[in-house]
Order: structure tokens, then C-alpha cells, then sequence
């Protein structure tokens, strides 16, 4: 029984160390040139930046290698269980690539990614190798000590420490390599996990970074909590004055009919039609209310045909591009959807315009929407009105909004939250 679970166990750590070897082997194979090569076109790219070019490919080159470190945090994760964290910061809204470049240079983790690419290339490669390495060496000796091959080139051959000469030498030649093959037994699995922890140091933030971010999060936290505690007041009340009240005189108006109705039949069909007239008010704002939570044109259709739907209902002509894929999740959906809404609602408040254009589409992991009207411009975000509303929306998504709004106008708000589509 014992020994069958000691067999059981020996063999599991036989398959563990044989599969960290190989992924080792596959690590150090893959990642290598991978490595090289955006080191390369990284510096190329930054030292074009004089000239222009670098401008429009940095961010590129850098997306390339944040995807790189991503696929190796993940693999960390899934092969040796150590987390290895990430911060980036928000790309810089606009489609200006000056922005973005210095935006993506000027973000630590970005950096981070950088410095790591010639350290995996060096520290990394060989930490990833050194596993199959352990487990190949011990054959070589053995393959000396049976006298499988010897070597056959004149003086010394060493094998490790070993200078192999002869039948003598030949066998601590193959006891080095038992030696050996212990070690790997017992390091192989840790070398990996080494290996890792390496990538870990290098890639993961640090204290204050992580701090930072943690400030954001909660400020942004915070925001959310209270604008959806407005939000609930701002129903109640809805409801309170609106549906509620009505149908407390529906009830009254009933129940006078109820006593009238033998007595003075005119007046109660009177009041009976009013019981209808404010029924059908009472739905009327119900929809309404149920509007502003969650549209349901939003939740059958998706955020493309709900905007649609809002432009067509403006006084203004609208002009309403959609490039989605798919369907983003529906917080983000309604954060963007509402968004959208108050740029809209601001352009036929104050711009003036006679033409709108919205623009939503997403990219790179990116949900991209401009609302633009050729109005007369001075749109400023100003504490506590609509527009900073719209930045703290997207602040919990980590989205951000830019407007542009010269004086003469056009007012451009750009938007831009970080998120996945379906
Ligand atoms: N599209 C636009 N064209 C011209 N001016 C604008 C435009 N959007 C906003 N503004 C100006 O910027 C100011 C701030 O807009 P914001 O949406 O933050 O507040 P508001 O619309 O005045 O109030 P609220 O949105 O809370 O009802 C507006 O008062 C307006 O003067
Ligand atoms: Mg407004």
C-alpha cells in the first residue's frame, strides 16, 4: 500500500520534471527570437521617432510587445502558478499617434515591458533551458560509462569536471552524471518556477505603482456608488411623483365611481374616462423611467441600434457610423450608451449645430466613439455637469473622455473605454 503510493508519487514527479524540461525547451525555443526581434524593431522605432516615422510605428511595436508579455504573464500563471501582475495605464484618448506614443512611453509598465525583453532573452533563455539541459547531460555520461561513444579527438575531453581518458574516467564520468540527474530530479519543477519568479521580478509593478492604481479604483469606486445611489433617489422620486401619485387618483376617481355610478351616471363616465386618461399617463412615464435605467432597445439590440434609435429621435440630423463586432458587456454598454446621450443632448443644447455625426467602433480592445456637430464650440468639463458626469462613468471602465471644442466650433468628445466584445 505504501510503496504503491510512493510509486504513485515518484511517477508524478517523474511526469512533473519531464514536462517542466519541455516546456522549458518550448519556452526557450518560442520566446527567444520573439524576444530578439521586438527588442530590435523597439529600438529601431523609438530612434526613428526624429524623424517622424517612429511616431506613427511605436505604437504598434509597443502593443506587439505588451501582447508578448501578456501571453508570458499568462503562461506564467497557467505552468508555474506565479502571478505576475500588470498596470498599464489608459491609452491616451484621440487618434493623435503623438499622443499615444509618448503616452505608451511615459507609462512604467510599458517600460517594464521593454527592460524585460533583452533580460528574457539572456537570464530568461537560459533559466528556461537549463531544465532540459539537467535532464540531457546525465545521458552523455552514461553513454561514456557503458562506452556507448568515445570521444575521439586527441587530449582531454571533459565531461562537466571530468577529464575523460580512459575506462576509469569514463565511469565518475557517468557517476557525475547520476549526480546530475539527482539534482535535475530534485531542481527541474523549482528551475522553471525560477524561471518564472524572473519574469515576475522584471514585468510585475511595484508597491507605489500598485497603490496608485488602488487610489484610482477606489476614487472611482466611490463615484460609482454615489452616482448610482443618485440615480436610485432620482427614481424614487420619478416614481413618487409620477406613476404613483397618478394612480393614487386613479383609485380615488374608482371609487367615487363606484358610489356614483347608480346615482349620477353621466358623472361617472366623466370620471371614469379620466381613470383612463391617467392609466394611460401612469404607463407612458413608467416607460419612460424604464428608459433611463436600462433602455430596452439597449438590452435586445445592443449599443449600435440603441444609439441609432437616440439619433432619431433628435431635433437635429444625425449621422450615426457603427463598426461592432459584437456586443460589449452591459455595464459598459449602458456606461457608453449614456454617454453617448449626454454628448448628444449637450450638442442640441448648446452648439447650434445642424448636423451631428457619431462614430462607434471598437479596435485593439478598445471601444472608440466620437460624437461631433459643427456647432459654435466652448464645451468645457466643468465640475459637477454633465460632461465630468460622463468622465466618471467611464472612469470605472478606466475610459476615458476628451473634448475638443475650439471656440467656432466643432465640438469633438471623444471617448474611449478599454473593454472586450462578445
Ligand atoms: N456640443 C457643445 N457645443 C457647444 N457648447 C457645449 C457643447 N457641449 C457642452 N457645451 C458647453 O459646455 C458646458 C458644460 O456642458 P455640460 O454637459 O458639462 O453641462 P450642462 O449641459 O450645462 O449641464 P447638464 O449636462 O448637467 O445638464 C455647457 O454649459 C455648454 O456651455
Ligand atoms: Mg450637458
Amino acid at each position: 500500500m505504501n510503496t504503491n503510493t510512493s510509486n504513485g508519487d515518484a511517477r508524478e514527479h517523474a511526469r512533473e520534471v519531464l514536462l517542466a524540461a519541455v516546456r522549458g525547451l518550448v519556452l526557450a525555443v518560442a520566446v527567444l527570437p520573439f524576444s530578439v526581434l521586438f527588442l530590435v524593431l523597439t529600438l529601431l522605432s523609438v530612434a526613428l521617432i526624429p524623424l517622424g516615422v517612429g511616431i506613427v510605428t511605436t505604437p504598434w511595436v509597443l502593443t506587439a510587445v505588451r501582447a508578448l508579455a501578456d501571453n508570458h504573464r499568462e503562461i506564467a500563471a497557467r505552468w508555474a502558478g506565479v502571478p505576475v501582475e500588470s498596470a498599464y495605464r489608459p491609452v491616451p484618448a484621440g487618434a493623435n499617434p503623438w499622443t499615444r506614443t509618448f503616452g505608451m512611453l511615459r507609462d512604467p509598465q510599458v517600460r517594464r515591458d521593454v527592460l524585460w525583453l533583452p533580460v528574457n532573452m539572456t537570464a530568461g533563455f537560459t533559466t528556461a533551458l537549463l531544465p532540459a539541459v539537467l535532464l540531457l547531460y546525465p545521458f552523455e555520461g552514461f553513454a561514456l560509462a557503458v562506452g556507448l561513444w568515445r570521444p575521439m579527438a586527441d587530449g582531454t575531453y571533459w565531461y562537466g569536471f571530468v577529464p575523460v581518458r580512459g575506462q576509469a574516467t569514463a565511469l565518475a564520468a557517468g557517476a557525475l552524471g547520476a549526480v546530475v540527474l539527482v539534482a535535475a530530479w530534485r531542481l527541474v519543477p523549482r528551475l522553471l518556477t525560477a524561471h518564472f519568479r524572473l519574469t515576475r521580478a522584471v514585468l510585475a509593478p511595484d508597491q507605489d505603482e500598485l497603490a496608485a492604481r488602488v487610489r484610482v479604483l477606489t476614487e472611482t469606486r466611490r463615484d460609482a456608488v454615489d452616482s448610482s445611489a443618485a440615480e436610485l433617489r432620482r427614481i424614487e422620486r420619478d416614481l413618487h411623483d409620477g406613476a404613483q401619485a397618478r394612480l393614487v387618483v386613479m383609485g380615488m376617481d374608482l371609487g367615487t365611481v363606484e358610489a356614483l355610478i347608480d346615482t349620477d351616471p353621466e358623472q361617472a363616465r366623466r370620471l371614469l374616462a379620466q381613470a383612463r386618461q391617467n392609466s394611460a399617463e401612469a404607463l407612458g412615464e413608467l416607460r419612460d423611467l424604464v428608459r433611463g435605467i436600462h433602455p430596452p432597445v439597449l438590452a435586445e439590440r445592443g449599443l449600435g441600434d440603441a444609439v441609432r434609435a437616440l439619433a432619431l429621435r433628435l431635433p437635429i440630423a444625425t449621422e450615426v457610423a457603427v463598426d461592432l463586432a459584437g456586443r460589449a458587456d452591459a455595464p459598459v454598454e449602458s456606461a457608453a450608451y449614456f454617454a453617448v446621450s449626454e454628448a448628444l443632448t449637450n450638442a442640441v443644447k448648446h452648439s447650434g449645430a445642424d448636423r451631428i455625426w457619431v462614430d462607434l467602433h471598437h479596435a485593439d480592445g478598445m471601444l472608440r466613439i466620437t460624437v461631433t456637430d459643427n456647432g459654435r464650440g466652448g464645451a468645457v468639463v466643468a465640475p459637477g455637469s454633465g460632461l465630468a458626469g460622463i468622465e466618471r462613468r467611464l472612469g470605472t471602465f478606466d475610459g476615458v473622455l476628451a473634448v475638443s471644442s475650439p471656440a467656432g466650433g466643432p465640438t469633438m468628445a471623444t471617448m474611449e473605454i478599454p473593454c472586450a466584445l462578445s
